[in-house]
């Protein structure tokens, strides 16, 4: 087999990977050795910035299968009967770095690309229903909190509790994270959500409120903390390494999509306040209706092309599919794309794991670094035009909305009947966890606070699991020897 010539970058044959051009053997580098000063420099602009959060991850391409009827609340092509759609999810852990142990215990990504016939949507979720904070204020506070000390560059729990524990909201995400869905077996034994309330609206304008739930076929399993320590140690990339192979050997994981739906009028008067990402919908208020099946059955060909230039961001929504008035989802439509226009550059939708695969692009930008694509020369470049160039349409772009009045001000959102901070973390400790569950909680919980070494926070500690379960942090104060 003849292999082909080595070229430079530009297709012009060179002449060796093996030495640089010097004046004589042992004399200086010639700076006009192109090959040698394009070879080195493309290799120093090889990385992107890593993303500020759920930076470690890995994904694979598949199909999004819908089986069940949901018409009735959402015209969106994607979610119609019989509609196979090409889709992309990506995993990740939350506050890691790139390199980090996939086993270090976190909330894990579950972000998911639809390429459907009407644009791209993406639903960018974890693998638990909600989340710390319930207002964007608060986001980079939070994870600067989980990340690394200036000084030392460590990461610590002083930091971690000060600001869990200053935060009562996120007691509820907290139990989550400390009980087994903080350590899964692999991201293919795991369950994704939207974890945000989403906006439907059906082929009359009626709308609705939607979560996203997605079962996993496989199981979901945890991993044994001690386990998990080790496999850090042993293989960093587990996860990754899993899901590539199971791919790889046609083993191709699934989960089962359904929805929980919400009439439009009872978001005023539901007991919990819907909008509230600290909170869920207990099943029995809003049963779950089952759409379809996501199967991932491809793995990627180049790991940095299309996983970690993969830009997913809520802002993607399709006719059909609308945000809500979550304070947290409203800024997360804004630093998404803004995150990737630095991260990726301005024309990240250009690149092909971004651009969309099923439907045409018909807008008014341009230029910009690293464009490639352009529009024939005769077609306008302003709206409005007389020349035929596209035309906004309300009716085809489907959005939903809601009314909105009153002071501009900065305020906690209104609370419905039965919220609290605490009420759903103890719900989910007492009447959901298994008493293996608990136990392995308890355990893990007593490390925790053994980590922690300002007495006032460690108090904090004590007094946040008392607030979820009265019973559950006189155990605390015991196991931890305060
Ligand atoms: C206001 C709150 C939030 C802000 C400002 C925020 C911001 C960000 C940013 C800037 C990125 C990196 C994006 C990139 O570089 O491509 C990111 C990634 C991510 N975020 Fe958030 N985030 C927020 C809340 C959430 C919530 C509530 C969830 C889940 C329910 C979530 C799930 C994810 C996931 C899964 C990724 C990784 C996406 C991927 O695989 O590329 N985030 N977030």
């Amino acid at each position: 087999m003849s292999t082909p010539p080595t070229t430079s970058q530009f297709g012009a044959p060179v002449a060796s990977d093996d030495h640089s051009l010097t004046a004589g053997p042992d004399g200086a580098t010639a700076l006009h050795d192109r090959y040698l000063v394009e070879k080195l420099a493309q290799f120093n602009r090889e990385r992107t910035p890593e993303r500020v959060v759920h930076a470690k991850g890995g994904g694979a391409f598949g199909e999004f299968r819908v089986t069940g009827d949901v018409s009735a609340y959402t015209r969106a092509a994607v979610f119609q009967p019989g509609a196979v759609t090409e889709s992309l999810l990506r995993f990740s852990s939350v506050a890691g770095e790139q390199g980090s142990p996939d086993t270090w215990r976190d909330v894990r990504g579950f972000a998911l690309k639809f390429y459907t016939t009407e644009g791209n949507l993406d639903i960018v979720g974890n693998n638990t229903p909600v989340f710390f904070i319930r207002d964007a204020m608060k986001f980079p506070d939070f994870i600067h909190s989980q990340k690394r000390l200036p000084g030392s560059g460590l990461r610590d729990a002083d930091m971690q509790w000060d600001f869990w524990t200053l935060s009562p909201e996120s007691a509820h995400q907290v139990t989550y994270l400390m009980g087994d869905r903080g350590l899964p077996t692999s991201w293919r034994h795991m369950q994704g959500y939207g974890s945000h309330t989403y906006q439907w609206i059906n082929a009359d304008g009626e709308r609705f409120w939607v979560k996203y739930h997605f079962a996993s076929r496989q199981g979901v399993e945890p991993l044994a903390a001690d386990e998990a320590e080790r496999i850090a140690g042993a293989d960093a990339d587990h996860y990754r390494r899993d899901l590539y192979d199971a791919i790889a050997q046609g083993d191709f994981p699934s989960w089962d999509l359904s929805v929980q739906v919400m009439p439009y009028a009872d978001a005023k008067t539901y007991r919990f306040n819907p909008f509230d990402l600290t909170k869920v919908w207990p099943h029995g208020d809003y049963p779950r209706i089952p759409v379809g099946t996501l199967t991932l059955n491809r793995n990627p060909e180049n790991f940095f092309a299309q996983i970690e230039q993969a830009a997913f961001s809520p802002a993607n929504t399709v006719p059909g599919v609308d945000i809500s008035p979550d304070k947290m989802l409203m800024a997360r439509v804004f630093s998404y794309p803004d995150a990737q226009r630095y991260r990726i550059g301005t024309n990240h939708a250009e690149v092909p794991v971004n651009a969309p695969h099923a439907a045409p692009v018909h807008n008014y930008s341009q230029d910009g670094a690293g464009r490639h694509g352009f529009k024939p020369a005769t077609a306008p470049v302003y709206a409005p035009n007389s020349f035929g160039g596209p035309v906004a349409d309300p009716v085809a772009a489907g959005d939903g909305g809601w009314e909105s009045d009153g002071e501009l001000v900065r305020t906690a959102a209104t609370l419905h009947a039965e919220d609290d901070d605490f009420g759903q973390a103890g719900t989910l400790y007492r009447d959901v966890f298994s008493d293996g569950e608990k136990t392995r909680f308890v355990q893990t919980l007593t490390g925790q606070a053994q980590s922690i070494t300002v007495p006032a926070i460690r108090e904090r500690f004590f007094q946040y699991w008392t607030n979820v379960d009265a019973a559950l942090g006189a155990t605390l104060r015991q196991s931890a020897g305060a």
